[in-house]
């Protein structure tokens, strides 16, 4: 019970780390709330910083979402503080105590959780993402894509039901985050990630 509480709370706290925030800081870049989309997130960290500090964001924003969960996995926990523990961190990168609870839109500390869970359901929804990011071009529709399909990849590989609606809300919830690029899309105006790599590309 008490293990349970400190892993679920503890997923929070490491998913409010906001990778993006942490490494514009760091390495001397604008506040990512500040420019671009406004988004802490990997894709407007590429428009500021470019791709090392995109790639830096991107493995912090993953590893937040994968080490609670296969801490919780290995422990041997059941499946709902599995899906707690996942959502737990999810819901810290997109309401980070530590940033006035101004998170991100979530892609890749859900794909984290998701190769916490298994790196069959990670690698599944990874490769979804870049077939869309390669075939579109577009960062925001491929994200929407591999998402809106990752509750039909848990449900192949791990059907859980705790775990399959767990993926339902946090992809729910990823397009919820999503609404502007979700209009921008529809009014073809959302950028393409080859106009979007900033000055040290
Ligand atoms: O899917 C997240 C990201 O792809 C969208 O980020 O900055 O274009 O809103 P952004």
């Amino acid at each position: 019970m008490m293990t349970n509480a400190l892993l679920i709370i503890g997923a929070y706290l490491l998913g409010s780390l906001s990778s993006a925030i942490i490494v514009c800081r760091l390495m001397g870049l604008p506040d990512p709330r500040t420019q671009g989309s406004n988004n802490p997130g990997a894709t407007n960290v590429l428009r500021i910083g470019g791709k090392k500090a995109a790639a830096i964001t991107l493995l912090g924003d993953s590893l937040k979402g994968f080490f609670p969960v296969l801490a919780a996995k290995l422990i041997g926990v059941e499946p709902l503080i599995l899906a707690a523990v996942a959502m737990a961190a999810f819901l810290g990168h997109l309401y980070p105590v530590f940033f006035r609870f101004e998170g991100g839109k979530g892609v890749a500390t859900a794909l984290g959780t998701q190769f916490g869970l298994s790196w069959q359901i990670g690698g599944v929804v990874a490769l979804l993402w870049l077939f869309m990011a390669k075939g579109m071009n577009i960062s925001s529709l491929a994200a929407l894509v591999s998402m809106a399909l990752a509750p039909v990849v848990v449900w192949f590989f791990w059907p859980a039901p705790e775990l399959i609606t767990m993926q339902i809300v946090m992809s729910l919830l990823l397009f919820w985050r999503h609404r502007s690029n979700i209009k921008n899309l529809l009014s073809g105006s959302e950028g393409k990630i080859k106009n979007e790599q900033g000055p040290e590309s």
